[in-house]
């Protein structure tokens, strides 16, 4: 055999996947009471930590410096996550204070509804706005989150049949660049079509998403987390990245984006592609997972597994794979996910600090950039809670984000 720098890294992998199922702590009470009292008690954690942090969080939280939030007015790409981790907790919890915090901090949002230059809209309205909706009942939110849905289908290119991801839509710079992450925003799009029973918003989502199952997707399940595409003639150019190691690697949050995001965009069109894709994607990150079960920001950076962490790749995995063992009845994916849960929570917290703001701690923002590296992210805090909620009591993330299938 040619051995290969990725061929040894990958035999690493491999040999320690074999430890993590056969002797790893986590492996051992993949079920039972142990695990659901660990995942109690991190959920627990986590909303004693909003209870005594929200009241006196002055914007939206987009990481830490030093264990205390830093802020952003507008909401940034994660301005959906902070009211998303309320409701949840309002949900968890029943207590009053935390479903005022989230209409608030929701109310804040409303000037991005008409924001076209990004492709965030998903990731900033569904988790605040259409929860919102879905909880109280206000039509206010409802038409919000429609109004967003509407400013994101401008960012579609037919040529490419792409949603790009970056950059003003009058700029060409970033006009044929298209990302991983943008699978996560295309539920709003269903939710959209669903709501006005027009179908456009639906059919951009599934063109963008085969799109990206068509050229993200590696023989071996890997991804890059960008490719880029000709903006006039939609040809393919190819992979490239801004926040992983490199155009051949696999960062591991935008592995992570791929397996909720197909796996959900299976679950709004019943294609059994979009769920064959999610499968391929999982399969692969699960291969190169260790036996600490936090995944590496990058697997295929030179230095994988041995390098700097990303618990929130490890979080939206696992909520990731809770639906696709729901869809797939594969019980490796539950058990996979509850592995990761546990392993965060008993791993990645901030419990033995005074000063921490957030739940989970050894998060990558991006690591190319020196920019936030291992610290506290908000999408962990709230997938942190997602899946263990899924776990615990899947009705309740039913009821913020909808777990229907068609
Ligand atoms: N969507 C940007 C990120 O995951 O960092």
């Amino acid at each position: 055999m040619h051995v290969t720098r990725r061929t040894l890294l990958t035999t690493a992998a491999g040999a320690a996947v074999a430890v993590s199922t056969s002797a790893s702590p986590a492996a051992a009470e993949v079920s039972g009471a142990a695990t659901l009292g660990t995942l109690r008690r991190a959920a627990d954690y986590a909303v004693a930590k909003l209870r005594a942090v929200a009241p006196g969080v002055t914007g939206f939280p987009v990481g830490t410096k030093f264990e205390k939030w830093t802020y952003s007015q507008n909401g940034d790409w994660v301005g959906g996550f902070w009211p998303g981790q309320l409701w949840l907790a309002w949900l968890y919890s029943g207590e009053e204070q935390f479903k005022t915090l989230a209409l608030a901090s929701a109310e804040k949002l409303a000037p991005r509804r008409t924001d076209t230059g990004t492709h965030d809209l998903g990731f900033l309205f569904y988790p605040s706005w259409v929860t919102a909706w879905r909880l109280t009942g206000d039509p206010k939110w409802r038409d919000g989150a429609i109004q967003a849905a509407s400013s994101l289908i401008k960012r579609y290119n037919p040529a490419g049949r792409f949603i790009r991801a970056w950059g003003a839509l009058d700029d060409p710079k970033n006009a044929g660049r298209v990302i991983m992450d943008t699978i996560m925003n295309l539920d709003l799009l269903a939710f959209a079509s669903r709501e006005t029973a027009d179908p456009r918003y639906l059919d951009i989502a599934v063109a963008h998403a085969k799109t990206a199952q068509r050229n993200f997707l590696r023989p071996d399940g890997s991804t890059p987390h960008v490719f880029d595409f000709d903006p006039v003639t939609g040809a393919p150019l190819g992979p490239n990245t801004v926040q992983g190691y490199s155009p051949a690697s696999c960062w591991s949050r935008g592995q992570a984006w791929g397996i909720y995001g197909f796996t959900t965009i299976h679950r709004r069109t019943g294609d059994p592609e979009f769920l064959a894709t999610a499968r391929r994607l999982a399969d692969f990150a699960l291969d190169r997972l260790t036996p600490d079960h936090v995944p590496v920001w990058d697997y295929l950076a030179p230095q994988a597994p041995d390098d700097v962490k990303d618990a929130s790749a490890g979080v939206i995995t696992a909520c990731g794979l809770l639906d696709l063992a729901e869809l797939t009845h594969h019980r490796r994916y539950r058990d996979s996910a509850l592995r990761i849960l546990t392993a965060v929570s008993r791993t990645c917290l901030t419990a033995k600090s005074a000063r921490a703001e957030a739940s989970v701690a050894r998060c990558t923002r991006n690591r190319p950039a020196e920019d936030g590296v291992e610290v506290s992210l908000p999408y962990a805090d709230y997938y942190l809670l997602e899946g263990i909620l899924r776990v615990l009591d899947r009705s309740k993330v039913d009821q913020a984000i909808d777990l229907s299938s068609v």
